[in-house]
């Protein structure tokens, strides 16, 4: 017998690894065993490290083995990556079952019935596979539904995702959810605690963290796993239904979930859901409700998509889910305006498919009207991605005689030892020390450099902290005389993340002044006050001036929120803040035209849902920058409504009454029209 020529054996060797890997992952039916797989494996690998021309990139010796990026790119998805509409009860899901009829019979298509079909809504997070010739080309994030990162390095890694799919066409981009089993992510964080390592809060964080590092190692050592549940750009196949498609998906080796049922009428649909919430606890991945989705193409195309959400499918959402533990201790944090926060350290319980250890008791009054007592048994409520909260004592809890003394909150302050006051009117006992205690320097920078204030990227809550304990921070002030130098001191800074993150904080100074005054922490000072005193004074000097009274005469902003502003504008340490920001270039004085006056002056504009690419700040900062106002519920005076993803009722709304509906790239040409394109 002849030697085998290597590329034959190599490309032979790559089918049966290919198939099996299958078998033992995707289907969980391996036909050999683990052993005789490394055998091939070991096999393909020498003859590659021979001939490494042989080396194709779909070779399942390629799934770890790419060296660390120093970031994620980009990437535009062929078609823009919907999302989903909730239903939180079966009424809802119901009216949505109508308002699609309606909507066909308005086209004048008779569907009193279709077909739809149902998926468990996994909670994880939204993938994208590009498959060009048959081979996974690139995968990225969601991202905003448009643009995502480019993760494919990591998703290399997962063997239920194919490298490459036989009989393929020129071009598929496959749609799924990566997560982390509950088995796995129980095991993950047991490993992690072991070795002293943070915790992940639940498995949809830990499968989201793993996917966005940059050295493929990580994701390969932690175990992920995809569900398909859908087709995006196609060159080459196409399909008529939904169902159609999901078969395919599971004839080119994809994982599509066995349970996924095509359904006859709307009866059959709510019976379904309801099927899947007794089913949910017996799974072993996390799951928050179901898709339903309508079957036939046609039809979805006809129904089109409002913002981001297709009138075709729906998520109904799983009701809140409780569970009993013991409260073990209450601790409090520290808050921006020195505010004790409490919160509840639990017996860890499950709930709903994660681990829960802390839970929120929002303030001391509520602790002392819920009657909750260290010790007690208590209701812990965990609702969809929502921090965790104790409800109240479990009923028998409160019966026992032994019950520990009203927990109080602590006479001296858990971060700086300065002992605590309780003014007046307040829910909060405070502590007082205000610029020199940590916790409130952190929260006050947290706050500062956060995506809604100055958005300074890459200065998150890990960074600030470690500003702070290297002491090169105490303030927002100190933040504008960091030098690359000292950034590379620290842990985890290179060069250029050093230099990148100078290069954010420098172009923060360009941040308008309503959000300067919102971002240095003004007690009463939101993100829209920041703004409406930005108009109404027109600059920090007109403001520090103004008496209580005049503050009061701002929008939004009542006598006793006035006086508070006033006060703290007339603080010692809050002068010198304001003149040390202002002498590093920040804005202090407000651009645009004030109220009244600009091109879309006297026109309303209502928000609703998420924009793809502007946050609603950003949303809104145009707008008034162009001399709009923008309010938040929808009237007959109301001129547009800009709805985004899930923009729930006051769409619905904004269409009862005849109200002119814009999408962001409508908003934009609107506000180009006007001259404003950009942020001013
Ligand atoms: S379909 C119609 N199907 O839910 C196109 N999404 O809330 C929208 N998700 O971003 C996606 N399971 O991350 C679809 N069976 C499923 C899903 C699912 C989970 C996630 C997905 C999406 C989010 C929308």
């Amino acid at each position: 017998m002849t030697a085998p020529v290597p590329a034959e054996r190599a490309a032979e060797l790559r089918e049966q690894l290919a198939y099996h890997g299958h078998r033992y992952y995707v289907l969980d039916d391996p036909v050999i065993g683990d052993d005789e797989y490394d055998t091939l494996l070991d096999e393909l690998r020498a003859i590659e490290a021979e001939h490494p021309d042989l080396l194709t990139p779909d070779s399942p010796t390629q799934r770890v083995g790419g060296q660390p990026l120093d970031r994620l790119d980009k990437v535009r998805h062929l078609q823009p990556m919907l999302s989903l509409a909730n239903a939180r009860s079966e009424e809802e899901l119901r009216a949505w079952v109508a308002r699609m009829r309606n909507h066909l019979a308005r086209e004048g298509i008779e569907a009193s019935e279709f077909r739809y079909v149902a998926e468990p809504k996994i909670d994880g997070l939204a993938i994208s596979l590009v498959y060009r010739d048959g081979v996974l080309e690139r995968g990225a994030t969601r991202g905003n539904g448009e643009i995502g990162e480019d993760v494919t390095h990591n998703l290399r890694t997962i063997p239920t995702i194919p490298l490459s799919i036989p009989d393929a066409p020129p071009l598929v981009e496959v749609r799924g959810e990566v997560y982390m089993s509950l088995p796995d992510f129980a095991a993950l964080n047991e490993r992690r605690a072991e070795q002293g390592l943070s915790t992940f809060m639940n498995p949809r964080n830990s499968a989201a963290g793993t996917i966005r590092q940059l050295d493929p190692k990580l994701a390969a050592e932690r175990p992920l796993s995809m569900w398909c549940y859908g087709i995006g750009a196609t060159e080459g196949i196409s399909f008529s239904s939904h169902f159609e498609a999901l078969q395919w998906l599971r004839e080119h080796g994809f994982r599509v979930n066995a349970d996924v049922k095509r359904l006859d009428s709307e009866e059959e649909v709510v019976r379904q859901c309801l099927a899947w919430q007794e089913l949910r606890g017996g799974l072993d991945f996390e799951i928050d409700g179901v898709v339903v989705k309508v079957d036939e193409v046609e039809l979805q195309r006809r129904l089109g998509v409002v913002g981001r959400d297709p009138r075709w499918a729906i998520a109904w959402k799983f009701p809140p889910t409780t569970t009993v533990t013991t409260l073990k201790g209450i601790e409090w944090n520290v808050g921006k305006f020195g505010d004790l926060h409490p919160f509840a350290v639990l017996e860890p319980v499950h709930v709903g498919g994660v681990t829960v250890k802390l839970a929120t008791l929002h303030n001391e009054e509520d602790v002392a009207r819920k009657d909750i007592r260290i010790g007690d048994q208590v209701i812990v409520l965990r609702a969809g991605d929502v921090i965790p909260q104790v409800l109240s004592p479990a009923p028998h809890a409160v019966e026992r005689e032994d019950r520990s003394p009203v927990p109080l909150p602590p006479a001296l302050c858990p971060s700086c030892g300065t002992p605590t006051v309780k003014p007046e009117g307040s829910v909060f006992t405070k502590c007082p020390n205000r610029g020199g205690c940590p916790g409130q320097q952190f929260q006050l920078l947290k706050h500062f450099a956060s995506r809604g204030a100055m958005d300074i990227e890459g200065l998150g809550e890990e960074r600030v902290l470690q500003l702070l304990r290297a002491e090169l921070v105490r303030n927002a002030g100190d933040l504008y005389r960091l030098t690359a130098e000292q950034l590379t001191e620290l842990e985890g800074f290179g060069e250029i993340s050093a230099e990148r993150l100078i290069a954010a904080i420098e172009r923060s100074k360009d941040t308008p002044f309503g959000r300067v005054l919102f971002a240095i922490g003004i007690e009463g000072v939101g993100f829209v006050t920041g703004r409406s005193l930005a108009q109404q004074f027109g600059s920090i000097d007109a403001l520090v001036a103004a008496s209580p009274e005049q503050v009061a005469q701002t929008s939004g902003i009542g006598p006793i929120v006035a006086q508070l502003i006033h006060d703290q504008l007339a603080e010692p340490a809050m002068l010198e803040l304001i003149a040390d920001l202002r002498a590093q270039g920040l804005k202090f004085e407000a651009e645009g035209p004030p109220p009244g006056e600009g091109p879309l002056a006297d026109t309303t504009f209502v928000l609703t849902g998420t924009l793809p690419d502007l946050t609603r700040e950003e949303a809104t900062e145009r707008i008034v920058a162009a001399g709009g106002r923008v309010t938040s519920s929808v009237s007959r005076k109301t001129d547009y409504v800009v709805a985004g993803d899930s923009p729930g009722s006051k769409l619905e709304k904004a269409e009862r009454l005849g109200v002119k509906v814009l999408d962001e790239p409508g908003l934009l040409a609107l506000l180009e029209g006007a001259g404003q394109a950009q942020p001013s």
